[in-house]
């Protein structure tokens, strides 16, 4: 079959079985151009819980997938590739967190989306790439621990200094691998061009960056720029997508360590056979955990 073939028999069937097909924006241009809806995982998770339809698939890793089950625990929500895990969600858990807590009791627990549902469970409030400024400098205590992920903590933390920020040694092994030489080199290559770098890179990198912000953030900023050419510090896909978008501008990748092999995992025929009923995973999770988890995701759209 065709690539335009096989999409088209994915939109055929995802309109007769009313199926809603969320994609994050790490994810395939043949996925993406299939989706109902693709953004970054605020925008994900806020778009699930408004969907009409009863079927949800998704096209991303299983934080995701969960997160929309959480917030519509009446619908059936699949993980398209059951095997498109994020690492750093699966770098703490339960006891691990819950004796840290005991060590500090008077802190807010502040958990990036980016964690499993069991985790969330025992958080205080989620936040995303997105939205973690905004949410943190919301929040009434001055006491914060920012789980997993320490250099968007450390990004959070320099933005409010006003708080007390306790970071942990977690984060995303894709962005943080991204070293200054790098950045570096990339200006040296290309001196007219801007970069953009999500915050999941270490500080020293943010640091070098012109523009820090989510995947729709960079996306958005790049699309409004009056300047034609960027190094894009986020997983390779959405220097692609954007080329796409910019035809006018041009996109580098500022390292080729960039792509995330669990954002690849997801295939286009992936998808056709969840639609078709004969793939994916149906996310099933716990009565007690969905209720516990719902608390601190609902509170992040609440503050976000
Ligand atoms: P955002 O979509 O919030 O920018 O996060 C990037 C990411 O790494 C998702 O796994
Ligand atoms: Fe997880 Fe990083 Fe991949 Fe995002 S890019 S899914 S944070 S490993």
């Amino acid at each position: 079959m065709k690539i335009s073939e096989v999409q088209s028999e994915i939109l055929r069937l995802k309109k007769e079985k009313e199926i809603c097909i969320l994609a994050h924006s790490y994810q395939a241009r043949e996925i993406v151009e299939v989706a109902d809806f693709t953004g970054d995982s605020y925008q994900l998770s806020v778009m699930a819980s408004k969907a009409s339809e009863k079927t949800i698939l998704m096209c991303g890793v299983r934080f995701m997938a969960e997160t929309v089950k959480i917030l519509s625990p009446e619908k059936t929500v699949f993980l398209v590739n059951p095997a498109a895990g994020c690492p750093m969600a699966e770098q703490m858990d339960r006891p691990f967190i819950n004796d840290i807590k005991t060590r500090f009791p008077d802190h807010t627990v502040v958990a990036y989306i980016n964690t499993t549902a069991e985790l969330k469970t025992i958080c205080d409030v989620c936040v995303t790439s997105s939205s973690a400024v905004k949410i943190v400098r919301r929040i009434e205590n001055p006491n914060i621990l920012f789980i997993p992920d320490c250099n968007l903590g450390a990004y959070v933390a320099k933005q409010v200094p006003e708080k007390n920020i306790k970071l942990l040694h977690g984060g995303c092994p894709i962005h943080a691998a991204v070293t200054v030489n790098e950045v570096r080199d990339a200006k040296t290559a290309h001196p007219d061009a801007l970069v953009l770098v999500h915050p999941e890179c270490v500080p020293k990198v943010v640091e070098l960056a012109d523009f820090t912000g989510s995947t729709s953030a960079i996306m958005e900023f790049a699309k409004m720029s009056e300047h034609r050419e960027f190094i894009i510090g986020t997983e390779m896909s959405i220097a692609e997508h954007l080329q796409y978008l910019c035809p006018e501008k041009t996109f580098w990748c500022l390292s080729k360590k960039m792509i995330c092999p669990n954002m690849k995992m997801t295939t286009l025929v992936d998808l056709l056979n969840s639609v078709r009923g004969r793939g994916g995973e149906e996310i099933l999770l716990p009565e007690e955990t969905i209720t516990a988890a719902k608390v601190c995701i609902e509170r992040m759209i609440e503050l976000g």
